[in-house]
C-alpha cells in the first residue's frame, strides 16, 4: 500500500572528497510522525536534511514521495513539492515586516490590490499559535535573534508545507527551544496530518 505523503530516502550516499558523509542511508517518514536524528558532530545529519531539501545531490540512492521516485535539481524543486526547511542561519528578510515575510512570494490580493488587513490578521493568528507576543507589523530586523528564529519556524509552518525539516534552528535559543519545537509539532503537522522531521543538538 502506498501511504499518501510518505517521504523516503532510499540507500542515499554522499561523499565529500575522500569523506563518506552518508553511506546507504534509508529513512521513511509517514503522516503524523516526528523523527529526530541523533548523531555526533559530522555524522551526516545536516547532509541528509540537505538531500531532502534539494541542496545536496546524492551520488547513490534516491528520494521517493508517495511511492514515486523524485530527483531535485535544487532547493526550488523541493519547495515546490512541499518540503520546507529551516536552518540555523536566519533566512527571512530583516527589512520587511513579519507579515510581509510570512506572505513573501505568496501575497494575497483582490483585483490586484494587496489584502493587507487579511494578511495581518492571519499573521497575528499564526503568532498567537506560537505564543509569540509580536505585532505583525514589526520589522523583522527590530526583533531579537531569538524571536527571529521563532518567526522563521512559524513562517515555515505557515507555508503550504507537507514535510517540515528543522536543522537546529533553535540551537542558539536556550529558553524558547522546547516550546517552539512543541508548537511546530502540534500545529501544522498534527492539524493537517502532515509530517515533521526535526533534529536537535539536545540529547
Ligand atoms: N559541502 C561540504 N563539503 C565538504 N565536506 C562537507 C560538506 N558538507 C558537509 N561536509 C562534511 O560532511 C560531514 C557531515 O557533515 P554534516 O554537517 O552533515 O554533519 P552533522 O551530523 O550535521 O554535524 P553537526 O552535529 O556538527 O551539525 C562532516 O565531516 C562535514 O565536514
Ligand atoms: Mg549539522
Amino acid at each position: 500500500m502506498v501511504v499518501e505523503d510518505k517521504l523516503e530516502a532510499i540507500g542515499v550516499s554522499k561523499v565529500f572528497g575522500d569523506f563518506t558523509a552518508l553511506d546507504g542511508v534509508s529513512l521513511a517518514i509517514t503522516p503524523g510522525e516526528i523523527h529526530g536524528l541523533i548523531g555526533h558532530n559530522g555524522a551526516g545529519k545536516s547532509t541528509l536534511l540537505r538531500v531532502f531539501a534539494g541542496a545536496v545531490r546524492p551520488e547513490r540512492g534516491h528520494l521517493r514521495i508517495s511511492g514515486r521516485n523524485v530527483a531535485f535539481d535544487g532547493p526550488a524543486d523541493a519547495i515546490k513539492v512541499g518540503i520546507s526547511t529551516v536552518y540555523q542561519e536566519l533566512s527571512l528578510l530583516p527589512n520587511l515586516t513579519v507579515t510581509e515575510n510570512t506572505f513573501l512570494g505568496a501575497e494575497q490580493t483582490t483585483a490586484g490590490a494587496l489584502r493587507r488587513r487579511a494578511m495581518e490578521r492571519e499573521t497575528r493568528e499564526l503568532l498567537e499559535r506560537f505564543q509569540l507576543d509580536i505585532d505583525p507589523l514589526t520589522k523583522l530586523g527590530d526583533l531579537s535573534i531569538a524571536l527571529r528564529q521563532l518567526v522563521e519556524i512559524a513562517v515555515a509552518v505557515h507555508r503550504n508545507v507537507r514535510f517540515l525539516l528543522l536543522d537546529e534552528p533553535t540551537a542558539s535559543l536556550e529558553i524558547a527551544h522546547p516550546a517552539a519545537i512543541g508548537v511546530a509539532a502540534k500545529s501544522s503537522p498534527a492539524r493537517t496530518g502532515r509530517d515533521l522531521a526535526h533534529r536537535s543538538q539536545a540529547q
